[in-house]
């Protein structure tokens, strides 16, 4: 059975193409390698043994992609991946990030209701519940003004899948991701920041590997056991196969409804300075780091109720966070020698 997974070269995307051909699925990717390498797809084929089709393709080019659907009739359910994530860049560049990510969903979309793909995969963010007003957040917990252009989009993306199914024979799955960290176990993929990495753990594993001089870790003065800003880290090896159950509940017609909504952490959060103290636990290197003012924009504390996903998808995350630093090393160690 033929799935599409747009971003497919991408960090999450490479990862659960990997996982949707390990459970005997026939995976073609989809990607402008904006934010990606190309060389991604031989490495899912070293790991499962077969390689995805792939093709370049932008999802704000229309015309590409009508022409990708009508030669790909056979293709039973899309898994979308596909958008810009800097949350940073998205401030500077609103406009960027409102023409990729929505235009080009808008795109998908059509094109799929054109073509009868009916199912959706859909990648969300806990950044939909901004700072939340109880811990940890439930699939109901309020949806918050978006704090970024970024969060728009993934709100947005969200409202048009409902809206998208209540009329149209249409299902999603909404999948809402927390902190993704780590690498396949295999070091053959993992993430590739571009620059200077926003996020933690990327920054960690490059300070270790000497690329940059000092960690700074973003405040802690915050009311929190340590000081330091609490979040849920998630491996994404166990966030792929969520995507596969995901996908499967629909094509068994198992959903409830239309447009169904989950969680994806552990449910679990961990300070900065855990996940510092984790890395050096684990690799026994010594993280250079200082501490520096608060980061603007970045919520206390946010961690998932995973009940839903836990119950509903039978989907519990299985591993921890020492992991997720373990996976993450050997892959920065990977691609420091390439
Ligand atoms: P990524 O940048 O590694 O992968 C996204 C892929 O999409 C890249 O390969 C990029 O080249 C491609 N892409 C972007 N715009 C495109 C377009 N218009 N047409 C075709 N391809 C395009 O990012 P990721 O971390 O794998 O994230 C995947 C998805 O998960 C994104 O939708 C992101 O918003 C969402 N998400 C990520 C995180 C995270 O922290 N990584 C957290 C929550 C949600
Ligand atoms: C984690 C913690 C930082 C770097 C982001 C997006 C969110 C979602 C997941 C896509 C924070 C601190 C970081 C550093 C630090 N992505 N930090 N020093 O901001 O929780 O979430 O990724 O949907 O939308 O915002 O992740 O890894 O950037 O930060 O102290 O050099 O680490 O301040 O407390 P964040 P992050």
């Amino acid at each position: 059975m033929k799935i599409l997974v747009t971003g497919g070269t991408g960090y999450i995307g490479s990862h659960t193409a990997v996982e949707l051909q390990n459970s005997g699925y026939e995976v073609i990717v989809i990607d402008n390698l904006c934010n990606s390498n190309a060389d991604v797809i031989d490495r899912v084929a070293d790991i499962s043994g077969k390689k995805p089709e792939f093709e370049k393709i932008d999802l704000c080019d229309r015309e590409g992609l009508q022409k990708f659907f009508g030669k790909n009739s056979d293709i039973k359910a899309v898994i979308h991946f596909a958008a810009l994530k800097a949350v940073g860049e998205s401030v500077q560049n609103p406009l960027l990030y409102y023409r990729n990510n929505i235009s080009g969903m808008i795109n998908l979309l059509d094109e799929m209701l054109k073509c009868g793909v009916d199912k959706i995969v859909y990648s969300s963010s806990c950044t939909v519940y901004g700072e939340a007003d109880a811990l940890p957040v439930t699939e109901d917990s309020p949806i918050k003004k978006a704090e970024s252009p970024y969060g728009f989009t993934k709100q947005a993306g969200e409202q048009m899948l409902f809206d998208t199914a209540r009329v149209n024979d249409f299902k999603s799955c909404i999948l809402r991701y927390f902190n993704p960290t780590g690498a396949h176990d295999s070091a053959l993929i993992g993430e590739l920041p571009i620059g200077v990495p926003n996020n933690l753990v990327p920054y960690i594993t490059q300070t270790a590997a000497g690329i940059r001089e000092t960690l700074t870790v973003n405040g802690n003065d915050y009311d929190t056991p340590d000081g330091t800003n609490i979040r849920d880290y998630i491996h994404v090896t166990d966030l792929a196969k969520a995507h596969v159950i995901a996908l499967e509940r629909m094509l068994n017609g198992k959903n409830i409804e239309k447009t169904e909504v989950f969680n994806l952490g552990t449910g679990r959060g961990n300070s900065v300075m855990e996940v510092i103290n984790a890395f050096e636990k684990v690799t026994g290197l010594k993280i250079k780091y200082r501490i520096g003012p608060r980061r603007q924009g970045d919520v206390v504390s946010i961690y998932s109720d995973t009940g839903k996903a836990n119950q509903i998808l039978g989907w519990k995350a299985e591993r921890d966070l020492d992991n997720m630093m373990l996976t993450a090393w050997k892959w920065q160690k990977h691609i420091s020698e390439l």
